[in-house]
């Protein structure tokens, strides 16, 4: 055991004697008065009272009133309200226990702490008994501090996008929205503040989301080895438990509870070209003649901060864009969206006619400093003014500012910098003693709003789009988030760097925004700052085509970072990478819907759908893409041997019926150049369609369905298929097409069936071309639908068969007969 910190020492020495003082924490002591609620208990000691309450199935909520009150029941993140559910009280002498589904609660009587434990008993969250939970008040405000005991076993997860290893376990973490510009293993914070994570052990998974956008901290042994905690400066204690066994309902009951990613345009699943900065409008057009040129295929432009005037959001630089409308409209025709960049800092521009500075001061827009003066902080356009996000009629005011950029025909808006990152500050934000007014009337101090800020910048430019587009699903990118954002955007890491370090960091990185809450999010392919060499891109390349936002960026004076700026053979790896989730694009979008309904990401550490699979804990290269592939990605220089452990299960080598078993050995590749190493599992079912430019280019020929086949007498072959316009909400009407797929293999025949789960979308197809992989002999015959067919194939040497069954959407059945 490590050394223990003074104040921990001294903490422990108090607690047992009940509510006490130690370095001036107030911890807990005994249980007083308990009052019975529907929903759970509120139990007085002293002047304090701790609420333990049934939020929703599988979810309970924790909260203390040091002096007796709540706080207003107000969260940011939280849109789940509490909703009924079966709750069982019991009182013994020592405890209450609140019982729901298969979860307790033991509220112990002395001191007053609260265990969680599953049906069995078992202990899922226990709390530490010498260490209570506790309170100090401050010069600015009261800390708040929660204590458990952490088990040897337990790993932990989540927390967003921390620096190091996807294990969270000996470190520590705070929550406080950061720039992190040239951001390294051990820097933190970073820009975002997700007070989230899952504890894991033994295949048994539990959530705790701290619902506290103060400054916070997470220590998960750091400080002594058998304690985990998490508090923070000021604010509420409140947090809540979220049940498992299972990882993927822990994820499916936070994002109940905060909020899920509506599902995302079409278009924004497609490789996306950026750079700081495209211009003028020449480079610009000349970037994408060469992509269509060159024949990588992409969807997206991103305009970064040098399309406006003087660094001011919401203006266009004529003298450089003088046909700006036509550019967007003719990369519009070449199936290119452009992205503009808007960031939230207003240029500080009197009496100049700066539109967006003169309608926010009409409006009473921006915040203030407790002395009534505007603050006014140092971004890119120098002197900015920052809107008051905590409005909603400055939400409002802020979203109408994208009228004249939709008009103009952009299709997606970067919100950057907004942690707030101000220049040349101590700390590099807005001054903590900044005024922010609440809907009610009250205000906060920027200490309380800080890492909900970024947020709620999203949150006004996704609703702003709303109004402007109803039927338009908004595409938004950005920086800063805090628990609930993925309600509003998507996001990326920041200023990573063209290392491979930050190369083999964008995986545990990406996974954990996934867990978190936060599935939509890419990296910088590339890096944003410095030049990658060659091998380095292309890796970077082959990694991004697997990321849920596939965005190659980078920093000014940076080399160019376009797929073919090394030559033929690395343009050829990178083409290829890119044209493979292209081809992958029906299965991508039916993840990306799945976890628009179920909050599952799409990037999945293999303990997701593998819980008791103990030797992914600690993998923080290799992941799930969707739930039927595994991508073992090369993220380091090589000269050896590239080693690749299987997930549990057969698995094929992705495209070819070669099948491998999770073996002790790992399975030793080439190192040299070649494409990603990907896997389908065995009984994976995977929708694909032919190569297009973009996604708005309609695939020429049938849909196309590999059906990996798995031992006879499995059930588990199954794939499932998700399609719609790709822009509207016409789904929510019903709009869209729905198919589940499920394969048989025995003795006498194979068989792989089509079912029309909702059939409210007509699709591009009018066949789809059936592969089966692991067919060794040839057939005696194939059906369709009890017919037998001409015009199958078999390939001996592929073992595979391949058939068409004609027609679009409608339900099927194939028989490929021994
Ligand atoms: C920040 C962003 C980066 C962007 C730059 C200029 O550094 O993180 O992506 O290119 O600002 O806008």
């Amino acid at each position: 055991m490590k050394a223990m910190s003074w104040a921990l020492a001294v903490a422990l020495v108090f607690a047992v004697a009940g509510s006490a003082h130690a370095g001036g924490w107030r911890h807990l002591g005994d249980a007083g008065r308990i009052e019975r609620r529907p929903d759970g208990v509120v139990v007085q000691s002293g002047p304090a009272r701790l609420q333990v309450s049934v939020h929703a199935d599988g979810v309970f909520r924790v909260r203390l009133a040091p002096e007796g009150t709540l706080d207003g029941d107000a969260s940011w993140a939280v849109v789940q309200g509490a909703q009924a559910a079966p709750v069982t009280i019991e009182e013994t002498r020592d405890a209450v226990r609140v019982r729901a589904g298969d979860t307790v609660a033991i509220v112990h009587r002395a001191p007053l702490r609260v265990d969680f434990v599953d049906a069995d008993g078992r202990a899922l969250l226990a709390e530490d008994a010498s260490l209570p939970m506790a309170w100090l008040p401050g010069e600015h405000g009261t800390r708040v501090r929660v204590w458990k005991s952490m088990p040897a076993d337990e790993h932990y997860y989540g927390l967003g996008d921390k620096a190091g290893p996807l294990d969270r376990r000996g470190r520590a973490f705070a929550m406080w929205n950061s720039e992190s510009y040239g951001w390294q293993g051990t820097t933190d914070p970073l820009y975002k503040s997700i007070p989230f994570f899952i504890g894991l052990r033994g295949g048994a998974a539990y959530g705790v989301f701290f619902d506290n956008a103060h400054r916070s901290s997470f220590d998960f042994g750091k400080e002594s080895d058998g304690t985990l905690s998490f508090g923070a400066e000021d604010g509420p204690l409140d947090y809540y438990f979220i049940a498992g066994p299972q990882p993927a309902q822990v994820i499916e009951r936070y994002t109940a509870l905060t909020g899920r990613t509506p599902l995302p345009p079409l278009w924004s699943l497609g490789f996306q070209q950026s750079r700081y900065t495209y211009h003028p409008e020449s480079k610009v057009r000349e970037i994408a003649r060469t992509l269509r040129e060159h024949r990588i295929p992409s969807d997206a432009i991103y305009l970064d901060i040098d399309y406006q005037k003087g660094y001011a959001p919401f203006t266009v630089d004529r003298a450089q864009f003088p046909t700006f409308e036509k550019m967007i409209a003719d990369l519009r025709e070449a199936g290119l969206r452009t992205v503009l960049i808007t960031d939230l800092h207003i240029k500080h521009d009197p009496d100049n006619g700066y539109a967006a500075f003169d309608s926010g001061m009409r409006n009473d827009a921006f915040i203030r400093n407790p002395d009534g003066s505007l603050y006014i902080g140092e971004v890119w356009p120098g002197d900015s003014v920052f809107p008051d996000f905590t409005l909603a009629r400055v939400r409002d005011w802020w979203g109408g500012l994208y009228r004249d950029l939709a008009a103009m025909g952009a299709a997606g808006y970067w919100n950057d910098m907004n942690e707030p990152s101000v220049f040349n500050v101590p700390g590099n934000t807005m001054s903590l003693d900044a005024v922010h007014r609440m809907d009610d009337g009250t205000t906060r101090d920027h200490r309380a709003i800080h890492n909900v800020y970024g947020m709620l910048n999203a949150r006004a430019t996704y609703e702003g789009l709303l109004k402007l587009q109803p039927t338009q699903r908004p595409f938004v990118l950005t920086r800063a988030a805090y628990a609930g954002a993925q309600r509003y955007a998507a996001t990326w890491t920041g200023d990573n760097t063209a290392s491979w370090f930050h190369l083999a960091q964008s995986t545990p990185n990406l996974l954990s925004l996934g867990l978190s809450g936060m599935a939509m999010s890419g990296d910088d392919v590339g890096g944003f700052i410095g030049s990658p060499p060659p091998e380095l891109l292309t890796r970077w390349f082959q990694l991004g085509a697997f990321n849920p936002v596939f965005r190659n960026h980078a920093a000014t004076d940076t080399r160019p970072h376009e797929a073919w700026v090394d030559g033929p053979k690395h343009e050829a790896l990178r083409r290829e990478a890119i044209e493979l989730r292209y081809r992958l694009m029906p299965y991508l979008y039916t993840a990306a819907e799945e976890n628009a309904r179920t909050g599952l990401p799409i990037m999945r550490p293999v303990f997701l759908a593998y819980p008791k699979a103990e030797s992914f804990y600690g993998n923080d290269r290799d992941f799930l893409f969707g739930g039927d592939l595994f991508v073992a990605p090369v993220v380091d220089e090589r000269l050896d041997a590239h080693p690749v452990s299987l997930p549990p299960g057969a698995w094929y080598a992705f495209g070819t019926s070669q099948r491998l078993v999770a073996a002790k050995e790992p399975i030793k590749l080439d190192p040299r150049p070649s494409p990603t190493p990907l896997y389908a599992r065995a009984g994976a079912i995977v929708p694909m369609q032919a190569l297009v430019q973009h996604t708005g280019e309609t695939p020429k020929g049938p849909l196309e369905l590999q059906v990996y086949l798995p031992d006879a007498g499995s059930q588990d072959c199954r794939g499932a298929l998700y399609q719609d316009d790709g822009e509207t909400f016409g789904y929510r009407d019903g709009r869209f097409l729905r198919v589940a797929y499920a394969c048989s293999v025995d003795e006498s025949a194979a068989s792989v069936g089509a079912q029309v789960a909702h059939d409210g979308y007509a699709p591009w197809w009018n066949a789809t071309r059936v592969t089966l992989f692991g067919v060794s002999r040839r057939p005696s015959s194939v059906r369709v639908d009890g017919k037998a067919i001409p015009g199958w194939k078999h390939d001996a040497s592929a073992k595979t068969v391949t058939l068409d069954v004609q027609g679009g959407a409608r339900d099927w059945k194939v028989e490929v007969v021994r």
